[in-house]
């Protein structure tokens, strides 16, 4: 029997290209493993963003070599961010020679090919491709099991982000087609999805190069018409393309849920500058501010950097000053972390981990105290709330997701799972509410 077991590392993006994977090795006759330890093909689908989501793989291939002497027919293979960059795919060849295969981000569809060279060579099975590719259609899909489904609408990135490596290991900015989108998704409603995500780098500037005036705002239009979709989501939108037109083609959609994810990374417009973000930190206030307009129950959540490359105790201040004012409900928060290749890497002014690690104590503390603050603001509304199942924290009790994207638990009996219920907020935690049904 073929069996596959795949290790996925980073952002929904790659784990949506893992269920892509999945799909194509089951289309060549694999099943999945009930572990990696039973597994014929073990795949580590690898992320680069922080050197420690690549730390991680190392550590799991040094562990792996033991697997592979004891099963010399295991097919090992690292694919991903992580061999895109320079030089990677040698060093992974290198220093793991029980690695079969090695292959980038825009090699995925070769895996079934790949497989097939494995057993011919003796040598570690490389191909990463580099620039800008197209877009890959008509890939079998094998989605996690779960109520909501993930729809790719852009490949790679063109913003440049001077932190960031994304850019370099995905390529450049690339739109599927509306046809193919909504034909997607059409059928994830078909199957009985109720919830979909619609991924990107920066979904806001979708349709930018596919010509006339496709953009995000009319490819949400036309999503809205598919019958059987509950809610529309998507990930991840760029502050500086979010324009009035889209917050108002999301405050009149039913199904475009009221959760905004808009990474700010830094409060000081000088910083912001320098890391060719795009916009100032007045921009993102003001468009904060729009947004609670349009969309008063929003619920507004973000990503922040401490520690970028000359960031000073003022730049900082003015971080924490900004996370006062536009008082998110929660945060991803990150210490700056050299990524080679890009231009922070070279700058002057990097700041020491001791001042690095006193700022985000600082400031995951202030955003601690908000987060409960805001949650605790939700206590006695009434929302709707797509169930996903039992709680794992809590025996006994369903969990699901309000509109706003944020975790509810609650008694509830029979098979909810898949069901939006009525439900009241009774309480409020750091990470999640506590309700009761009051309707299903
Ligand atoms: N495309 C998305 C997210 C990309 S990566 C966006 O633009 O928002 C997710 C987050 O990782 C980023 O928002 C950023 O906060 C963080 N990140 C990216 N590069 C980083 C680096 N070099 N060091 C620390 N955090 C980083
Ligand atoms: Fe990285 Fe910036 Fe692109 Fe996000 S928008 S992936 S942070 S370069
Ligand atoms: Fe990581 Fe690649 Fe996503 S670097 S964050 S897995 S795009």
């Amino acid at each position: 029997m073929k069996s596959y077991h795949i290790i996925t590392f980073g952002c929904q993006m790659n784990e949506h290209d893992s269920e892509v994977l999945a799909g194509m090795l089951e289309a060549v006759g694999y099943t999945p493993a009930d572990s990696a330890d039973a597994a014929s093909v073990i795949l580590l689908n690898t992320c680069c963003v922080r050197e420690t989501a690549e730390n991680k793989v190392f550590s799991l291939l040094g562990r792996l070599r033991r697997q592979k002497l004891e099963n010399p027919d295991l097919i090992i293979g690292v694919c991903g961010c992580m061999p895109q960059q320079e030089n990677m795919a040698a060093r992974i060849a290198q220093l793991f020679s029980h690695v079969d295969m090695v292959f980038g981000t825009h090699n995925a569809h070769q895996l079934p090919e790949l497989l097939n060279r494995v057993s011919e060579s003796r040598k570690t099975v490389q191909e990463i491709w580099t620039g800008s590719r197209g877009v890959y259609e008509g890939h079998p899909v094998k989605r996690k099991e779960g109520v909501r489904a993930w729809v790719t609408i852009t490949y790679g990135c063109n913003n440049f982000c001077t932190y960031c490596i994304v850019p370099f290991v995905r390529g450049r900015e690339r739109s599927r087609n509306k046809e193919d989108i909504i034909s997607e998704v059409a059928g994830l409603a078909g199957e009985g999805y109720k919830e979909i995500v619609l991924l990107g780098q920066n979904v806001n500037s979708y349709g930018k190069d596919l010509g006339g005036n496709q953009d995000f705002a009319s490819l949400l239009q036309c999503l809205e018409g598919v019958n059987g979709i509950e809610r529309i989501r998507y990930m991840t939108s760029h502050p500086r393309d979010f324009n009035e037109k889209l917050i108002k083609t999301i405050a009149g959609s039913k199904k475009v849920c009221e959760h905004f994810h808009l990474p700010v990374q830094a409060g000081s417009s000088r910083i912001l500058k320098i890391m060719n973000r795009g916009y100032t930190r007045e921009n993102y206030l003001g468009l904060i501010e729009k947004i609670r307009t349009f969309v008063p129950q929003a619920n507004i959540t973000t990503d922040i950097m401490v520690g970028f490359p000359g960031e000073d105790e003022d730049d900082f201040s003015d971080t924490m000053d900004l996370v006062r004012q536009a008082r998110f409900d929660s945060a991803y928060t990150f210490i700056y972390n050299t990524r080679p290749g890009t231009p922070a890497a070279e700058m002057e002014g990097q700041v020491p981990e001791e001042v690095k690690k006193d700022r985000i104590q600082a400031l995951i503390k202030l955003q601690n105290k908000i987060s409960l603050e805001k949650n605790m603001e939700e206590v006695g509304r009434r929302q709707e709330v797509l169930v996903e199942g039992e709680s794992r924290k809590e025996a006994g009790l369903l969990l699901g997701r309000n509109r706003g994207n944020k975790i509810v638990m609650f008694a509830g009996g029979g098979d909810l799972r898949g069901e939006i219920v009525k439900v009241r907020i009774t309480g409020a935690q750091l990470a999640h509410l506590s309700g009761e049904i009051v309707e299903t």
